[in-house]
């Protein structure tokens, strides 16, 4: 049988973080850093994967506990493989050869890639067609039994719905996606700031959970539903329904092509995080301000926090200059190494022709 490809990419996202388990609003955009996936279906119900010379051997119906799987990279494997088993995927196997160019720990979800272009091979070696929204939400699992991380659904919606040359604004109540096409002359810059994501899934868990304590004690579904006077007193809570109106501002933004508007945004958003949400680390903080210092409209971190990538906007052209000059003064200020990715926004996951 003939080898068959899947690419799935990474995200950056521009608006709306710690907001999605809230049934709150995101705005990322796909971007031109992909998982590639490159399989052929196997006769004895095994899958094995291989990335940079090591092979995770697994049942393709899930049997395994992925919580437990060696090499750790194949525990998304395995927690693909069994949240498509409980959606009925007959446990075809698979050899796959697993690529990515999604820098890992990075905060531009190199795992939800991952999984979606797992997702998208094995849903393909048994013919089963699952809609772009449920496979997201397989995933999403899979995440959850991989790591035990109660994530959101943000990173595996946007990489299964991305708009090439848009952001994607996600209503994650209802799952509706409208793309939201970016200003021709607008630059966007991943940077990692040469710090690993540290304390990120035992805070993130907390946070989590601190918002939905915060949610019931109102007597909401969701802090997706409270009013800025209802949160007013509230850090955790406050940065929530802030972050979700600047989603809604950023989005307006962009369709206007005011850059300054959406830079400003950005700013807000970072000093939100930082300071009511507080996932930032100095890092972080001191490469945003070397972004804004450098000429960038606005900065913020990006993802959970606590470490890896913020992102910039900038002027296009701009974008390199910005790009080195915020790198070597970050790099002097705090003896980090950072790492710039200028990023286009590309289409969602699918089949490589
Ligand atoms: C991680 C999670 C997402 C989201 C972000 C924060 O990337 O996987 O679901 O919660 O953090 O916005």
């Amino acid at each position: 049988m003939s080898a068959r490809r899947f690419r799935a990419p990474g995200r950056v996202n521009l608006m709306g973080d710690h907001t999605d388990y809230n049934e709150g609003f995101v705005l990322p955009m796909a971007i031109d850093r992909e998982c590639l996936v490159t399989s052929t279906a196997r006769e004895d119900g095994r899958i094995r994967a291989r990335s940079r010379g090591e092979t995770a051997d697994l049942d393709a119906g899930g049997a395994e506990d992925p919580a437990l799987v060696q090499p750790e990279w194949g525990r998304y494997v395995a927690g693909v493989a069994r949240s498509l088993a409980a959606r009925g995927r007959r446990a075809v196997g698979v050899d796959a050869v697993v690529e990515s160019t999604v820098p890992a720990g990075s905060g531009l979800s190199s795992s939800a890639a991952f999984e979606v272009a797992v997702a998208l091979a094995l849903c393909d070696a048994s013919a089963l067609s699952l809609e772009p929204r449920d496979l997201a939400r397989a995933c999403q699992e899979a995440e959850h039994l991989a790591t035990g991380v109660p994530s959101g659904i943000m990173d595996q919606l946007v990489s299964t719905l991305g708009v090439a040359g848009a952001a994607v604004l996600i209503d994650c109540r209802s799952l509706e996606v409208e793309p939201v096409r970016l200003p021709a002359r607008l630059g966007v810059l991943a940077v990692h700031s040469g710090m690993p994501r540290t304390l990120e899934s035992s805070a993130y868990a907390d946070r989590r959970a601190a918002c939905e304590a915060a949610a019931r004690r109102l007597g909401l579904r969701a802090l997706r539903d409270a009013t800025l006077d209802q949160v007013a007193d509230d850090p955790l809570a406050r940065h929530v329904v802030t972050e979700d109106e600047r989603v809604l501002e950023m989005a307006e933004a962009l369709r206007a092509g005011d850059c300054e508007r959406a830079g400003r945004l950005f700013s807000a958003s970072h000093a939100s995080l930082r300071d009511d949400f507080r996932v930032s680390t100095p890092e972080l903080d001191a490469l945003v301000e070397e972004l804004e210092r450098a000429g960038a409209y606005g900065a913020r971190l990006t993802g959970a926090g606590f470490g890896g990538a913020v992102v910039a906007i900038c002027a296009d052209d701009e974008a390199d200059a910005i790009g080195s000059a915020a790198a070597a003064a970050y790099g002097s200020r705090t003896r980090r190494e950072p790492t710039v990715f200028r990023c286009t926004a590309v289409d969602g996951a699918g089949p490589v022709a």
